[in-house]
């Protein structure tokens, strides 16, 4: 049988991973810069989190959600505390898609509301509402094709105040990326998401904030949102979540009441999934990871605006996008083919960095120096 032919893939089997190294099957050793998409938070393998993992394996690695699990509750807590959302709640899922889908429904069952107002370019996931509030047609399949959803441009207040005054009493919510991540690294400005807190509590509107790829501290604050100073009434998160170990969740502000059956999944939530989870937000405390990806990020996207060829530099913390000169389209082949270094991309021409949060600056620094030598050779090629 056949893989379903779905991903263009670089021909490159990684076997072996730490930190923020990768290797493939012949030996080859990898820089990864790309985090296996934002997904690796603390570091590939990292001991804690394979002890963590190792021990609830040996407990028990499943039960249905029809039983109490202290672990969860235990996750709850912690993230209570990390996240500083004080009295939020906790729903858990296993993807960033299930998790905006959840979003989605919760924000339509607490105001008997169906409007979903999204973004230009945004990007929230496959599943059906969470595709359909996708700003990319063609992933959109026509039975996920809704009237339900309106898109408006990207940091713009006046649009967004003019569709509230226009069609306010009729919307459900308003999903918003803290940084548009597969647009190619957009930063949500302060003034857009207070003005979007304010119109969501004058027509009693839910603000989603997915945070599934620029959450869980990559940008310098647990949630990127943060950096506006205003509360959310949902946050959607995953990737960082389990540095790898498949697991999503929503944080649901305490004014959004439960009802039995409202929501609901088998795996979400699983022991193992959770002691995963632990085991991050315990690395992430430990090593003060949030305050490494500001710092970091901070120098990195400081060397990267001083670096020749870079025309422009985008993001905060370690999510961070740039776009380089003309006649450097090349750049990433050669820094994964001939320096080995993983990157990102967003089409058509952004590199997209997203190293893990524990990333050294060793690390950092033999990326730039990488990037600095690819830039000569091209431009070498160039002349
Ligand atoms: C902002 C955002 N939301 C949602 C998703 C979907 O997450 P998943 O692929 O885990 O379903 C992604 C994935 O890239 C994302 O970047």
């Amino acid at each position: 049988m056949s893989l379903f032919n779905v991903y263009p893939l670089n021909p490159i089997a990684i076997t072996k991973a730490a930190g923020s190294r990768v290797w493939d099957d012949k030996g080859q050793e990898y820089l990864d810069m790309y985090g296996g998409h934002a997904v690796i938070s603390i570091g590939h393998t990292q001991p804690h989190w394979v002890k963590r993992i190792e021990d609830q394996l040996h407990a028990i690695a499943f039960y249905s959600n029809s039983v109490v699990m202290p672990i969860q509750e235990e996750l709850a807590t912690a993230l209570n505390k990390i996240s500083g959302k004080k009295d939020f709640q906790l729903f858990l899922c296993n993807s960033g898609a299930e998790a905006n889908e959840n979003a989605l429904k919760l924000a339509s069952f607490h105001t008997g509301r169906k409007k979903i107002v999204s973004f230009k370019k945004a990007f929230h996931g496959r599943t059906s509402l969470a595709v359909a509030a996708t700003d990319n047609p063609s992933i959109v399949a026509p039975v996920n094709e809704t009237d339900n959803i309106v898109f408006l441009p990207f940091n713009d207040i006046a649009a967004l105040q003019k569709y509230f005054a226009d069609q306010g009493t009729g919307i459900a919510g308003v999903i918003i990326e803290g940084i548009q991540g597969v647009a190619g690294i957009y930063e949500a400005d302060d003034a857009f998401l207070q003005a979007i807190r304010k119109c969501c509590d004058d027509f009693g509107a839910v603000y989603i904030a997915d945070s599934v790829q620029c959450g869980y501290g990559r940008s310098g604050q647990f949630f990127a949102h943060d950096h506006a100073g205003v509360n959310a009434d949902i946050y959607s998160m995953a990737k960082g979540m389990g540095n790898g170990f498949p697991i999503g969740g929503i944080l649901i502000a305490p004014h959004i009441q439960a009802k039995f059956g409202m929501l609901g999944t088998t795996f979400g939530g699983n022991p193992l999934a959770c002691a995963a989870a632990l085991a991050v937000i315990e690395v992430m405390q430990q090593d003060h990871l949030i305050k490494a990806a500001e710092e970091k990020g901070n120098y990195l996207i400081n060397a990267l605006k001083n670096t020749e060829g870079v025309k422009a530099v985008r993001g905060r913390g370690l999510m961070i996008g740039f776009e380089m000169e003309a006649g450097l389209e090349d750049l990433r082949k050669i820094l994964l083919n001939d320096l080995k270094i993983f990157t990102g991309e967003a089409k058509p021409n952004v590199i997209r960095l997203l190293p893990s949060l524990a990333i050294s600056m060793e690390d950092i620094n033999l990326f730039l120096t990488g990037l600095n030598n690819a830039i000569q050779v091209l431009k070498q090629k160039k002349d």
